[in-house]
């Protein structure tokens, strides 16, 4: 067999193992063992230089020739396998537009902002200013300047979260209502009228219940000025209550006792869920608490800075958790804090 018939055999050999080529790797394994620096073509080739003189460039022309005939077979291939890939790529990340699509789940407000922005509305067409004070209390803001110095024993009504502080710094707390905001308010207002509502987060060291949380939010309210009477607290809470549950709402005030105010009293509304029959969630009273109240006591108006000779005033503290409750039905605190969408989702 010549070189020429060798040239010839390893190039139908190259051409039918082209056929049988069916993706980019095989291709290029292809290459090299054909075209290959080590390839077979290279190998033959290596042949021409033992040919006599004279057929050495008739040869080496048909290697050429050879050579170049299967460089553009190769690239064929490839353009015909990158083609391949690609279509088959398409075909795998084909969308079906015909598919229905997926809403977006999209966030809401929560059942306690949104119950706080109803009563700031409520008390704010009343003429309520909104305040903010501090979560971290000083003993003196919580307790002291609220009647309650230290030892008092009304003190155990409010069961308290103390922060560690450095011996001789003032004890700090989390504060447990937000009476301790009406100290900040008349202090920002006094000697002149003034009717704000101090909403925020309050903290107890509790057992948790269906009706107590150690978190809870307070909306405290104080109006201060001159003549303000019981009559007057007795009116605001009562339009208060109307306005969040309609006119035919069924309230009550029952005497009670908080060392800021006297009197003192605790506001009711009708049970929602047994409709006043007596029920767990009212702990079969048949009404629900919402909030406390009363008349400023003169020393609380004096630390604020008021002379309680010339002015008067009201305030009161109430839950919006429960007042939520009382508006959607909800029977049981616990929720609010829970985080699970499918209370969430309701409202
Ligand atoms: N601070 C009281 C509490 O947490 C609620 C309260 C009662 C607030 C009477 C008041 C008030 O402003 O006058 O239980």
């Amino acid at each position: 067999m010549t070189l020429i018939d060798e040239l010839n055999q390893l190039e139908r050999e190259a051409m039918a193992a082209l056929d049988g080529v069916e993706n980019l790797a095989a291709l290029a394994e292809w290459k090299s063992a054909f075209l290959g620096k080590q390839g077979a073509f290279s190998r033959l080739s290596r042949g021409l230089g033992a040919l006599p003189a004279a057929e050495r460039p008739a040869a080496g022309a048909r290697f050429n020739a050879a050579r170049a005939a299967l460089e553009q077979a190769l690239e064929q291939a490839e353009a015909r396998l990158k083609d391949a890939e690609r279509q088959h790529a398409f075909e795998a990340e084909q969308v079906d537009v015909t598919l229905p699509g997926r809403a977006p789940s999209v966030g809401r407000l929560h059942p306690t902002t949104q119950i706080l922005r109803t009563i700031y509305s409520a008390l704010g067409e009343m003429g309520f200013q909104v305040w903010e004070s501090p979560e971290v209390e000083t003993d003196e803001f919580n307790f002291q300047l609220l009647n309650m110095p230290p030892d008092h024993p009304a003190r155990d009504m409010w069961d308290t979260f103390y922060l560690e502080t450095a011996p001789g710094e003032p004890t700090l707390l989390l504060r447990t209502h937000t009476s301790p905001g009406q100290i900040y308010a008349m202090r920002a207002n006094a000697p002149n009228p003034v009717r704000a509502i101090l909403p925020g987060k309050c903290y107890r060291y509790e057992q948790v219940t269906a009706r107590h949380e150690m978190q809870f939010y307070q909306v405290e309210g104080i109006a201060i000025g001159e003549r303000i009477s019981f009559a007057d607290l007795k009116g605001t809470l009562v339009a208060f209550a109307e306005r969040l549950y309609g006119k035919a709402v069924r309230t009550r005030f029952r005497p009670s006792y908080f060392p800021f105010t006297e009197p003192s009293v605790e506001f009711d509304i009708e049970c929602f869920l047994c409709s006043g029959e007596g029920c767990r969630v009212c702990k079969h009273s048949g009404w629900l608490e919402i909030l406390g109240a009363g008349m400023i006591h003169p020393t609380v108006l004096r630390n604020g800075g008021y002379d309680p000779e010339q002015v008067s005033g009201f305030a009161f503290g109430m839950g919006p958790e429960r007042v939520a409750m009382l508006r959607y039905g909800i029977d049981d605190i616990r929720w609010f804090f829970s985080g699970d969408e499918r209370f969430l989702q309701q409202f």
